[in-house]
């Protein structure tokens, strides 16, 4: 994704950012630092894949310059690591590199977040088997300088909420029912092969732009955001995910893929039950206002996923998902609302998608369903703006 980069030095800084937030990219300013160094480790033509198939992916060392603790770990690693870091601190990039120069070590910051980085992996070997369980999140909660005492707070100490023995929890496959007959049932869903929404994305404290969804079942999806840099593009075309700015195109990787995959599902109420071998249900906080169930998604070697379903109507309200990376998981949070009824199927026309760092919402005016919709759409084309196919 860093590539994104080289093309876009040029332009405003917070053009950029709404680009690169809106396309899920990294937080923010995060990519403008050191473009030409990351992107310059590795040139990729405009459509070629991360990692050509059958090639060994490369280990960090092999693609930066000054990796000393992170040995090891693949290439494309690095950054989610980074994002993880930044989050856990609540800091910039700037905290700890000098800009355009991340391998340099000039920053007191850096040496102190290697040592971190040894010291978080030791705790976790030492007590923990090797599961990583202390993150940098666990003791900085946000902060770079973690609080070590205990603080007196107005709020009263939290109560163990749902063991209470008053209201019984619902097994996670009510919930997934419910939801579903909410959604309008499997038959009403399964009569939409396609979907064509348009509307507006507004990131925080900035413009709206256009953007338009097209979907395709069971599971084809291409957003294009007219942003005043230019058309920013989200999709995935069944199997492979990708996302792009004017003339360039980038492969997502294994992570990206699966939660492109998620969001492409165009059946997603049906299909959400099947998604984990698990599902554990708590008490969710409130929502809107709504009284909320959360149903949590556990399987071993992936991380979890958590639905937040309307105590009342039954609707998905939240979804949180994660991306692993080996400091810790980075969150993605989508709030659903404004659900209305199309064509016997109820579909949120509005949603939210916040990461630590940044946050957008779509507002969709307009549905179409069952209009054909060409499998070519979905497919990566070095340059979509110029061509892309007229629906
Ligand atoms: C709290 C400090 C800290 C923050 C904040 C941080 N980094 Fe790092 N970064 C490090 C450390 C430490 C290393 C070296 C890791 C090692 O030696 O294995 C590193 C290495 C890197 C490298 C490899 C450079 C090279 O060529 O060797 C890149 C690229 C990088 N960081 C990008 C970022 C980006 C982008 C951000 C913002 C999202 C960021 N970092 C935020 C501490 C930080
Ligand atoms: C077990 C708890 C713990 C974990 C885990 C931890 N830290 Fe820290 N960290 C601390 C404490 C405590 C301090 C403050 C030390 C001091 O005041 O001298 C600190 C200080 C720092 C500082 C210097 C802040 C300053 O103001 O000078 C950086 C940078 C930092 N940590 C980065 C990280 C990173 C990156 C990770 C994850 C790889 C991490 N820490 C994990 C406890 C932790």
């Amino acid at each position: 994704m860093l590539f994104l980069l080289r093309r876009m030095q040029a332009m405003h800084v917070n053009r950029v950012k709404a680009l690169l937030a809106i396309c899920g990219l990294l937080s923010g300013g995060v990519l403008l630092l050191d473009g030409e160094r990351i992107l310059s480790a590795s040139p990729q033509s405009a459509s070629a894949p991360a990692v050509a198939p059958g090639a060994t992916p490369k280990f960090a060392e092999e693609q930066y310059k000054n990796i000393k603790v992170l040995k090891g770990i693949p290439a494309d690693q690095v950054i989610p690591s980074m994002q993880f870091i930044t989050a856990s601190l609540g800091v910039d990039c700037e905290y700890c590199h000098v800009p355009r120069a991340m391998d340099k070590d000039d920053k007191k910051h850096k040496l102190v977040a290697r040592q971190m980085i040894t010291m978080m992996m030791a705790i976790n070997k030492d007590n923990f088997e090797g599961r990583r369980e202390v993150t940098c999140y666990s003791c900085h909660r946000g902060a770079a300088d973690p609080i070590g005492t205990p603080v007196i707070t107005e709020a009263l100490p939290k109560t163990e909420t749902g063991e209470d023995g008053k209201t019984p929890l619902p097994a996670a496959e009510q919930l997934f029912d419910k939801y579903l007959a909410a959604a309008g049932g499997a038959d009403a869903l399964h009569k939409i092969t396609s979907r064509i929404q348009k509307g507006t994305v507004t990131l925080a404290g900035a413009q709206s732009s256009a953007i338009e969804v097209y979907s395709k079942a069971p599971d084809k999806r291409i957003s294009y955001t007219h942003l005043s840099a230019g058309e920013s593009v989200t999709a995935f075309d069944g199997k492979q995910g990708w996302l792009s700015v004017p003339g360039r195109v980038h492969i997502m990787s294994a992570a990206e893929n699966d939660a492109a995959h998620l969001d492409a599902d165009l059946y997603f109420p049906i299909n959400a039950k099947s998604l984990y071998a698990k599902f554990v249900v708590t008490p969710g906080e409130k929502i809107d206002g709504r009284d909320t169930y959360l149903v949590t998604g556990r399987e071993e070697s992936k991380p979890p996923l958590r639905l937040y379903f309307d105590q009342q109507s039954g609707l998905l309200l939240r979804m949180i998902r994660y991306a692993e990376s080996p400091l810790g998981r980075n969150p993605t949070e989508t709030d659903y609302a404004d659900y209305r009824n199309v064509d016997g199927a109820k579909i949120p026309f509005r949603w939210q998608v916040a990461r630590p760092g940044n946050r957008f919402t779509v507002q969709i005016d307009q549905v179409q369903q069952n209009v054909p919709v060409d499998d070519s759409r979905f497919a990566p084309a070095p340059s979509p703006a110029s061509s892309r196919p007229t629906p």
